[in-house]
């Protein structure tokens, strides 16, 4: 029998359970319900209040005019963007990312640079001394920022200090490393996260403090805590970025605020983050030959058109079961393109090994690079480079057919900017193009063209 008041919550999914088990029912892990006592309940918290039912509660029309809310600039362009541009007071935004991608650093120079516009800025570090911080900043040249920094796990002591002066924008860094006196449970653990993310996001509502709560990302790539913090916040933000690329990239994955599919680039240096500004050809391998097995996507990133090399290997395998093996792209839709290149193009995968890369780290979700990632498979399998001047884009449907996808236009003018000259995609792609577009209406054409090097 549950001792009165406690209640058991799984740690991986946040599910509260008022028995103990062994196995969560919600998210079926084993061995993640923890005892917890719930405590005495927050002021304002969401319980229905008849009193304010019976007070008078005012309906309101659509037709009046909601001027859009205010933002502070953080002069980081990049950043700014992913917000909906820059942070709206009072709200409460989560950055999740992996541990050493650089969100201390991100957040750092956000905050910093936000101060040198005339906001009042604070940065609260649970990790790092406040020696430590501050070196930090000197290093990335922003020892002269009036932004005020702190270091300090007590949750009590963080909203007091806020209530006491008042800020614009407050970094806490780490969610996870703060304490509330007032749940039993350690820091790290959900009850604490929920706590700690409760009190802070209605300490920003109601004295107008835009808060960033900084999140680390488990191995499986949640945020760590539960996921009631991100039902919490206003806007949820994920740093990304491959070891071994200094490239960084800040995407949205929620945004009460602004869209979500915004991306903000950043290459990590000596001196921190530097904004990119102009990403389109970054993820370009530069100079030499193209080789067989490359083809060059011509993406749509948030709002702006994204050049990135997608680089396939197709090789006799030397195991039983053969290889297939994918970086920066989703290993489900690379299973469904090689199935339709089996069925539909007469290309037999089922005794090689399949290594798919996308160049540079970046990871790309659109299913307009289906086409993409077909050619540089077809390339590599019939050894044929594809021309070291096209580029390709074009969603791919089971039935092998290569559908038009949105923003052909903006796709090929960047292209052509770049120095492409012609483009396998999608026939209706055609039309005012400023490059040659070699059409396909089926992805055996594509492969066709391929193999016997015909683009014209
Ligand atoms: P950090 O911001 O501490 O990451 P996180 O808070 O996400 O854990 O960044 C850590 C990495 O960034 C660390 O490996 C060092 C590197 N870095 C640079 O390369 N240049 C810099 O100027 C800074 C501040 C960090
Ligand atoms: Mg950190």
């Amino acid at each position: 029998m549950a001792r009165d008041g406690a209640v058991y919550t799984c740690q991986a999914c946040g599910a509260v359970h008022n028995k103990w088990a062994g196995q969560c029912n919600t998210c079926q892990a084993w061995n993640t319900l923890v005892e917890e006592v719930s405590g005495p309940r927050p002021p304002g918290a969401l319980t229905p209040s008849r009193s304010k039912a019976r007070s008078g509660l005012i309906f309101e029309g659509l037709d009046v005019e909601t001027p859009a809310p205010p933002r502070i600039p953080t002069g980081i362009d990049e950043f700014d963007r992913v917000c909906g541009g820059g942070i709206v007071p009072g709200s409460a935004i989560l950055v999740g990312g992996d541990p050493g991608v650089g969100k201390s650093t991100l957040l750092l120079q956000v905050a910093a640079q936000a101060a040198m516009r005339g906001a009042a800025c604070a940065y609260i570090s649970g990790e790092e001394a406040v020696e430590q911080v501050r070196a930090r900043a000197q290093r990335m040249g922003l020892g002269a920022a009036p932004v005020r920094l702190a270091a300090e796990t007590a949750l009590r002591d963080i909203v007091e200090a806020l209530k006491r002066e008042h800020f614009d924008l407050v970094v806490i860094d780490s969610i996870q490393t703060l304490w509330s006196d007032q749940i039993e449970a350690g820091p790290g653990s959900v009850a604490q996260v929920r706590a700690a993310a409760g009190e802070l996001v209605r300490l920003a509502k109601k004295r107008r403090i835009a808060v960033v709560l900084v999140g680390h990302v488990t191995k499986d790539g949640q945020i760590a805590g539960p996921r009631v913090v991100e039902h919490m916040v206003d806007a949820v933000l994920s740093f990304e970025g491959e070891r071994g690329y200094p490239f960084r990239i800040l995407r949205g994955a929620k945004n009460r605020f602004g869209a979500t599919d915004e991306i903000g680039v950043f290459e990590m240096g000596d001196a921190g983050l530097r904004e990119v500004r102009n990403p389109s050809a970054l993820f370009l391998n530069e100079g030499g030959e193209r080789a067989a097995g490359a083809a060059v996507f011509a993406g749509i990133e948030g709002s702006r058109p994204v050049l990135v090399e997608f680089q396939a290997l197709v090789a006799p395998s030397a195991y039983g079961t053969p290889r297939r093996a994918v970086v920066g792209w989703d290993s489900g839709r690379l299973a469904m393109v090689l199935a339709v290149l089996e069925a539909r193009c007469g290309l037999g995968f089922g005794d090689r090994d399949i290594y798919l890369n996308v160049a540079g780290g970046l990871r790309i979700s659109e299913p307009a690079a289906d086409l993409a990632a077909a050619a540089a498979l077809a390339s590599s399998a019939l050894d044929q480079p594809l021309p070291q001047d096209a580029v390709v884009f074009g969603e791919v449907s089971l039935s092998g057919e290569v559908r038009t996808v949105g923003r052909a236009e903006a796709r090929l003018k960047e292209a052509a900017k770049l120095g492409f000259a012609r483009a396998l995609a999608p026939a209706s792609a055609a039309e005012g193009s400023p490059l040659k577009v070699s059409g396909v209406g089926r992805l055996a054409d594509a492969v066709r063209r391929i193999g016997d090097n015909a683009w014209d």
